[in-house]
């Protein structure tokens, strides 16, 4: 069962960035699916990799384009994004290395802080960028 469900209230009315939000929902979806069907560590694993690159390059392609449209917000959104990555670095190497056991703390924590920083963050740019004529 999905414990993320899309909805309208997510969109910052550009397409690319809402499709790739609704990836990012996805991932943290069939991370939460793999540790409640109790998956084995390989799956679990490569789910948190591909959750940590896919992150990575999502939040690349938003910085981008905050530098591209001189967005002023810049330095403060992208230590958010900096901030995040640390912790989905380093839940990946202390799972890899067998420190931890993913629970559905994690999958809360990671849930929040994407829906959070969705509604709080992306939607403050979301204005700025769809003046600018972006979609
Ligand atoms: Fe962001």
């Amino acid at each position: 069962m999905a414990i993320l469900k899309w909805d309208e209230k997510y969109s910052v009315n550009i397409s690319l960035i809402d499709e790739q939000h609704k990836v990012l929902l996805k991932m943290i979806n069939d991370f939460y699916d793999s540790i409640q069907s109790k998956s084995n560590n390989e799956l679990i694993g490569e789910l948190i990799r591909k959750m940590n690159d896919y992150v990575k390059f999502h939040f690349s392609t938003e910085e981008k384009m905050f530098q591209d449209y001189n967005y002023v917000e810049y330095y403060n959104h992208k230590k958010e994004h900096d901030e995040f990555i640390d912790k989905v670095t380093d839940l990946d190497r202390r799972f890899r290395e067998g420190k931890i056991i993913v629970s559905f703390e994690i999958t809360n924590f990671l849930k929040k802080w994407v829906i959070d920083h969705i509604l709080k963050s992306d939607k403050k740019y979301s204005l700025h960028f769809t003046k600018m004529g972006l979609n």
